[in-house]
């Protein structure tokens, strides 16, 4: 296996809030250009898991990681990490959408306006190229100067989705992204990582196992600080191994 096929590599790594363990010396390669969705109990670390990608637990006083994680080709603990960089190539998008009191357009712009100022006269050829690639461009273009918060649920998630993608990110990282959306607006978010899988490394944490089974290609099972069971989406997600998963499934049929 050639380790520098896989965007994120997790190898030993235990996840902790103070004396607390999340996890416990687990190892997974994820598939790149590919979408795995991590699926598991309330409270067992799946935000958390999400959030070491892209080093956002650093704000949380007491979060620990030991272990190696290797994301882009980088370990990303060791010290000399550009956090900054790391979070433009890591997007990450969460279940409550991220919308700043500010206008559609400058919501859009606001990661790379601070990061790079010297692209500002490209700021609204991306916007709109951005809001194209999450379907909101038709919706908005004649009202990118009204707040964001003025935008419905299912269109504020689009438009997090489209600041996160303005940078260009390899990895996408998704926290439920479609838990407070209504069904139509959780089908659009679901067919846009579809499309965006070809270019990007997705990870996605989601209760929906009816989503996990449309949109992904890999899951994970994770339970009691460990990877209870991995591999191929379908198969997990039918005809699992472990007798927890089983047990996960079964309780919501
Ligand atoms: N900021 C924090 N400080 C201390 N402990 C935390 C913090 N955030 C989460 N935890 C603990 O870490 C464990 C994992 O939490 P996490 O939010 O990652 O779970 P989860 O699998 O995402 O749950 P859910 O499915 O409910 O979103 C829980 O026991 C939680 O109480
Ligand atoms: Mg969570």
């Amino acid at each position: 296996m050639n380790e520098n096929q896989f965007d994120i590599r997790i190898e030993n790594t235990s996840l902790y809030y103070g004396s607390a363990s999340v996890f416990k010396q687990i190892t997974h390669y994820f598939a790149s250009k590919a979408v795995t969705s991590v699926i598991g109990p309330s409270g067992t670390g799946k935000s958390t898991l999400l959030r070491t990608f892209n080093r956002m637990n650093d704000r949380i006083e007491g979060f620990r990681a030991t272990g190696d994680v290797w994301v882009g080709g980088q370990n990303i603990y060791e010290e000399d990490i550009d956090v900054y960089a790391l979070r433009q190539s890591v997007g990450i998008v969460f279940q409550k959408p991220c919308v700043f009191p500010k206008s559609i357009y400058e919501n859009v712009i606001f990661g790379i306006k601070r990061l790079q100022p010297e692209r500002k006269k490209e700021f609204a050829d991306l916007t709109e190229q951005a809001l194209r690639k999450v379907s909101l461009w038709t919706e908005v273009k004649d009202r990118l100067n009204e707040p964001g918060l003025s935008l419905s649920q299912g269109q504020q998630q689009r438009l997090a989705l489209a600041r996160t993608l303005i940078s260009k990110p390899d990895i996408l990282l998704m926290d439920e992204p479609t838990s407070s959306l209504d069904p139509r607006s959780a089908r659009a978010i679901e067919d846009l990582i579809l499309s965006l899988k070809e270019n990007h490394t997705i990870v996605l944490v989601t209760h929906n196992i009816g989503q996990a089974k449309r949109v992904s290609d890999e899951t994970i099972f994770v339970c009691n600080g460990e990877i209870c069971e991995s591999g191929p989406a379908e198969k997990l997600l039918e005809n699992p191994c472990c007798q927890e998963t089983r047990d996960y499934l079964n309780q919501g049929r």
